[in-house]
């Protein structure tokens, strides 16, 4: 098997794929900043292990030598994507990520040219955003071809990581975003609400500026996006006085604090509460002659669904299909892509 190395192996979500593809007979390298953390996780799963930081990119690219696939798992990527990505442009090594940070997949999008002169394929967006969600607005778009308006929505049963804490966290108060036209367009936090039934009843959502913003557009061409996610009463009044706080949220001194905070929890929802949890995504396609189409998927717990989906893409990776260019998972997979996931079901309205 081509070697593949997973970065930021010691973080939560790192952790948790590196134990599920094991199981799978994959031997991947394990890699990240913290060389105790990741020798330690390396040893227990018998895998090898490279400790490097990504502040100097021969350090980086020495560290990814031999590979043929990264998957990078070190977030927020904001602050390192960008340093992972160029050495896999370097060394040739396709690029994985679990990212849903809309800033992440435009400036990987931004690099397609590089990345198809290098024979290399950036996918960005395949843990829980963007895949089940990317291959439902593909699926939707085949369901209505004339499509002009995609509304995305999704309802987590489960709990959140640090990580995805703390991503959330860097993005308070910088408002959301939806895309109309076809171009990026900033909103109010929290802009609009509306109620889905994601399959156990309405729930009232709001919109988000999710990964799909930017990759739906990519994967369907459809210029006006909204994404939504189910927020109890209580996220909806925090969002909405974001618009008035949202400077002071995203100062130093608040950002200091609610990261302190969000350390002292722990490190993600236990294998228990993964279990138990449940994902459902909820999607609406509506053409300008007023036809609509209504589909939707149930899956697993967010973080085990984001593990067995970067494994599928790994694993697809590996046995030679990679497309150089930027690609999302449904235009690199198709739409049934995520069907191929144990536990996935969609089911059309
Ligand atoms: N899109 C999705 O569906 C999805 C699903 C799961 C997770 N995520 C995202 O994945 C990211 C990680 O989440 P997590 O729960 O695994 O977080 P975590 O437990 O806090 O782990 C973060 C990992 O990233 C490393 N890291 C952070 N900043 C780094 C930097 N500047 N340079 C090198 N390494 C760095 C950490 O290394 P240290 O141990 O040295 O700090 C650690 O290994 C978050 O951004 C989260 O939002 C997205």
């Amino acid at each position: 098997m081509a070697n593949y190395l997973i970065y930021g192996a010691n973080g939560y979500t790192g952790a948790l794929i590196a134990r599920e593809a094991v199981p799978r007979g994959h031997r991947p390298v394990l890699a990240g900043r913290n060389a105790a953390g990741v020798s330690a996780l390396a040893r227990e799963l018998g895998l090898d292990h490279r400790a490097f930081g990504l502040d100097d990119p021969a350090t980086v690219r020495a560290g990814l030598q031999g590979m043929t696939v990264v998957l990078h798992c070190a977030g927020p990527f904001a602050h390192t994507a960008g340093a992972v990505a160029e050495a896999c442009l370097q060394t040739g090594a396709h690029y994985l990520d679990v990212t849903g940070e809309i800033s992440v997949f435009e400036m990987l999008a931004r690099r397609d040219e590089a990345a198809k002169a290098a024979g290399v394929m950036l996918l960005p967006g395949a843990g829980f955003d963007v895949v089940p969600s990317d291959c439902l607005a593909a699926h939707l778009k085949r369901r209505l071809p004339a499509a002009t308006k995609l509304a995305l929505g999704f309802q987590m049963r489960g709990g959140l990581s640090r990580g995805t804490a703390t991503t959330m966290t860097e993005n308070l108060g910088r408002g959301g975003a939806v895309r109309r036209g076809g171009k990026l367009t900033p909103v109010p936090a929290g802009w609009r609400t509306r109620v889905i039934d994601f399959g156990r009843g309405p729930v009232t959502a709001m919109t988000i500026p999710w990964g799909d913003v930017s990759t739906a557009y990519y994967s369907t061409g459809i210029p006006d996006i909204e994404v939504y996610m189910a927020a109890p009463r209580s996220m909806r009044v925090v969002a909405r006085l974001s618009r008035y706080f949202g400077w002071a949220l995203g100062s130093r001194p608040v950002q200091r604090w609610l990261k302190r905070r969000i350390q002292a929890r722990p490190p993600g929802p236990t294998d228990e509460q993964r279990a138990r949890g449940q994902s459902l995504l909820w999607g609406e396609v509506r053409d300008e002659r007023g036809a609509c189409a209504v589909a939707r998927l149930r899956g697993p717990e967010g973080y085990t669904l984001t593990a067995l989906t970067a494994l599928a893409v790994v694993q697809r990776v590996l046995a030679g299909q990679a497309s150089p260019g930027f690609q999302t998972p449904a235009k690199a997979y198709g739409a049934d892509f995520v069907l191929e996931v144990p536990g996935v079901q969609r089911s059309d309205e």
